[in-house]
């Protein structure tokens, strides 16, 4: 079996990777000489843990290629897969299709003997159909079908999350084409994922409605943080305890500073935007993307107030860019909301962040980067954590006193415990538990009991 695959940046080269270790020969294509030249040069042009090495292990296999020429790849691929950029189309945001209808173009031109025409990325329902069209259109003697496969990859865990998945979703009407992504999953198989056979619509719409249903979770679980800081309750025991619930699952319950990232923002707008489409709007995921924008603006606010209602001409060092821990990526994080409003109101900004800093810094002005936690605290009015790197869940307090201008530690992903740090002596701001904490027991006081 050769596949080839089109488009290798976060789904594209994971899944082109793993495929490989399925035992596939697999072709990966990009536009990008730039990137594919890095690629053969055993260079990997994003931050993904492991991925390095099963590259590498793959083209010493003789088993996994790389490379700009898309019609030879698809002259000699029994599938190809395209994992392109979806992303939200200027303005309106809807998912834009113009590099997917690009591939699928390009492809159809190519097409040699029977092949199976996959959609790996993102994309709204329909999709599969117009590839089709498209394909039937440029090349109508050609012997193909369409499938989407849509990806469920979590950055920093891509990888685990395609050699391991909860299940395998797999959109197409033929029994040849079904068959093949049988023959093309057959490791998973053996080791019994379930795999869904579906309609390419029903799977196309499954995609979406996993993510924003995930971006409801967090948004659900940050508007509680907000009612628990009112109501001296802790979001983190509510989280637990609403979690033991089989039906609700522990699982995506922890508040921070909203979601962010390459998917959410962009699918959650784009699904909203398939909901008017076909006049069955979504009204709850609108009001999810409304929630976690005004959420991101609103830390800024909360930083603020934290330092009194000013941060004028103070320094504020910023844990943490990546939208979130192990991955370099800064696609709609917290961090390129709140730094810019923190500068707006007169702060300086030092930020460090342990790999996206290089990411970060094309997207933001006047940072002072630094080279660690401890260089970007020094003389510091507040030390605020965006991004929960494991890193960043062991900083050493008795160096951050000594350090910092002013003992205050803003923690939007709630590392550390309230107590221990009142005890430390530092003013430390959380998530989701209100800040007036019960008087220390003193004699003679009635013993407050707390959560
Ligand atoms: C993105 C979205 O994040 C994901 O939700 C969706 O499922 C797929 O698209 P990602 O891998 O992060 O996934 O895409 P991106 O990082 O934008 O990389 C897309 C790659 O495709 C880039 O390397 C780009 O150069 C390449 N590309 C783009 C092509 O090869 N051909 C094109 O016509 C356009
Ligand atoms: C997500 C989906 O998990 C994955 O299945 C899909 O294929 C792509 O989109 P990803 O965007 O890589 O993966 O990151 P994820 O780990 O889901 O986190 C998304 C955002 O939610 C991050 O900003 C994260 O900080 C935030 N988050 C996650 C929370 O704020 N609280 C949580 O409990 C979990």
């Amino acid at each position: 079996m050769h596949i080839g695959v089109i488009g290798t940046g976060y789904v594209g080269l994971v899944s082109g990777t793993c495929f490989a270790e399925f035992g596939i020969d697999v072709t990966c294509v990009d536009v990008n000489e730039d990137k594919i030249k890095r690629l053969n040069k055993g260079e990997i042009p994003i931050y993904e843990p492991g991925l390095d090495d099963l590259v590498e292990k793959q083209v010493k296999a003789n088993r996994l290629f790389f490379t700009t020429n898309l019609p030879e790849t698809v002259k000699k691929s029994d599938a190809v897969f395209i994992a392109v950029g979806t992303p939200p189309r200027k303005g309106d945001g809807h998912a834009d299709l113009t590099y997917v209808y690009e591939a699928a173009r390009e492809v159809a031109r190519n097409l040699e003997g029977y092949t199976l025409i996959v959609t790996k990325s993102t994309v709204p329902v329909g999709t599969a159909r117009e590839i089709e069209r498209i394909v039937r259109e440029e090349n109508p003697q050609a012997d193909f079908d369409v499938a989407s496969n849509p990806e469920f990859l979590r950055e920093g865990a891509a990888i685990n999350d395609f050699l391991r998945p909860d299940r395998v979703v797999i959109g197409c009407d033929s029994e040849r084409g079904r068959e093949l992504m049988r023959r093309l999953y057959r490791p998973l198989f053996l080791n019994e994922t379930p795999i869904v056979f579906t309609t390419p619509e029903t799977s196309e719409i499954t995609k979406y409605a996993a993510n924003a249903f995930l971006a409801t979770k967090i948004t659900f679980i940050n508007e509680i943080a907000d009612l628990c800081e009112k109501a001296n309750a802790n979001v983190q025991d509510v989280a637990k305890a609403m979690g033991m619930d089989k039906r609700i699952g522990g699982k995506f319950l922890h508040a921070g500073p909203g979601y962010g990232g390459s998917c959410f923002p962009k699918d959650t707008l784009a699904l909203t935007q398939i909901g008017h489409d076909y006049n069955a709007p979504q009204t709850l995921v609108e009001r999810v993307v409304a929630v976690n924008t005004a959420r991101q603006r609103q830390m800024a606010r909360r930083i603020i107030a934290a330092c009194g209602g000013s941060v004028e001409g103070k320094r504020i060092a910023i844990l943490g860019v990546a939208f979130k821990p192990n991955t370099d990526d800064v696609r709609d994080a917290p961090s390129l909301v709140i730094i810019p409003e923190l500068q707006l109101a007169g702060a300086e900004i030092a930020a460090y962040d342990p790999v996206a800093m290089d990411e970060a810094a094309h997207h933001l002005e006047q940072v002072i980067w630094c080279k660690d936690s401890y260089d970007a605290a020094k003389g510091a009015d507040a030390l605020v954590i965006i991004t929960e790197w494991n890193e960043f869940r062991a900083l050493n307090l008795d160096k951050l006193e000594e350090i910092l201008n002013v003992k205050r530690i803003i923690d939007l992903r709630n590392i550390y415990k309230r107590e221990e740090m009142r005890e430390r002596g530092f003013h430390y701001v959380s998530i989701g538990k209100s800040d007036v904490l019960p008087a220390p027991a003193v004699a003679g006081l009635r013993e407050v009991k707390t959560a």
